[in-house]
């Protein structure tokens, strides 16, 4: 049996910084107060994609529990929490890749620039242009490096003439940080490329179709700190064109990439506030337990 104390939801240890000293122990499910409803600032003025009452089952087991959610134009908002709390569960709800699972079925209303994302006359494959995603394990297609990022250039339409296709294969590569490695091997095969190469091909593939918004799923847990440095670099810059929203496992990662953090804890958001202030002094007390090692 643990024998840690219970802990109350009070604004006064909710604001205690995790820094000051405490007393390490692990919370137990059952001394957890869940808010009403999350804390800090889910919301914001300038939304690009606006998430209201989001449920989300698998079969009739609930794995996401009536998330509110904005993600603001040129955020990068950061997605932690411990395992199983539904972090990719929310993510791919944001570009229906959850429709690939049949059990899986999505509530509440998911907006992007005001428009139903659910609406059954939107056009699937091109929201996933919209909102591009990049999967925790690269997944180059199995063909050469320029055909992997003219892939999607090529199946939107989007360039009419050779000439077009090379200027956005090249563009992409560029913004990618992978051009310089990769302009004499254009048509060697994509999975040819070292593990941090082939994340910056499929980051470049995903702008290849200039989307608005793009989700990244643990995009660096498979790389190495050098690889795993260029790509938050990368995030930093691609920020300033795009909405990006990151699952990661690394706190120190959120805490390097992200203006605003999101904390899940089984299925529930509890907690939003800019990045800082969810490392430095979170409002709620689960946030905190999970920030300092205390969950997870
Ligand atoms: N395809 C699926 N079928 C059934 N249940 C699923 C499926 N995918 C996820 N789940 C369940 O939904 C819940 C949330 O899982 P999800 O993968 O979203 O968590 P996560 O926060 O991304 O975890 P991790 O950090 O381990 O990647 C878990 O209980 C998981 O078992
Ligand atoms: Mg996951």
């Amino acid at each position: 049996m643990e024998t840690a104390p219970k802990i109350n939801n009070t604004a006064q240890q909710a604001s205690t910084p995790p820094h000051v000293a405490k007393e390490k122990v692990k919370m137990t499910e059952n001394q957890i107060d869940y808010p009403d409803k999350t804390v800090g600032l889910p919301l914001v003025d300038d939304a690009k994609m606006s998430m209201r009452d989001v449920c989300v089952y698998y079969a009739d087991k609930q794995a996401i529990y009536d998330v509110n959610l904005d993600v603001g134009k040129n955020e990068v908002i950061a997605l932690i929490g411990p395992s199983g709390c539904g972090k990719s569960t929310f993510l791919r709800s944001l570009n229906r890749m959850n429709d690939t699972i049949d059990i899986c079925r999505v509530q509440g209303s998911l907006k992007l620039e005001g428009e139903d994302i659910y609406d059954p006359k939107l056009d699937v494959v091109e929201l996933r242009a919209r909102v591009g995603m990049v999967f925790q394990k690269p997944n180059p297609f199995p063909k050469s490096i320029y055909d992997n990022v003219a892939y999607g250039p090529r199946l939107h339409g989007l360039a009419n003439k050779r000439y077009d296709l090379d200027e956005i294969v090249e563009t992409s590569l560029r913004k990618a940080g992978l051009w310089n490695e990769v302009k004499d091997r254009l048509h060697q095969p994509g999975t040819g490329l070292s593990g941090g190469q082939q994340q910056r091909l499929c980051i470049a593939r995903t702008i290849a179709v200039s989307p608005e918004v793009v989700l990244m799923d643990e995009p660096c847990s498979a790389l190495d700190p050098i690889a795993t440095a260029k790509i938050e670099e990368l995030i930093d810059e691609l920020s300033s064109q795009y909405t990006i929203a990151i699952v990661t496992h690394s706190m120190q990662q959120a805490a390097r990439v992200s203006h605003r953090t999101a904390y899940f804890h089984l299925g529930r958001l509890i907690e939003v506030n800019d990045t800082r202030k969810v490392f430095t002094s979170p409002d709620h007390q689960l946030t905190e337990a999970y920030i300092t090692g205390r969950f997870g």
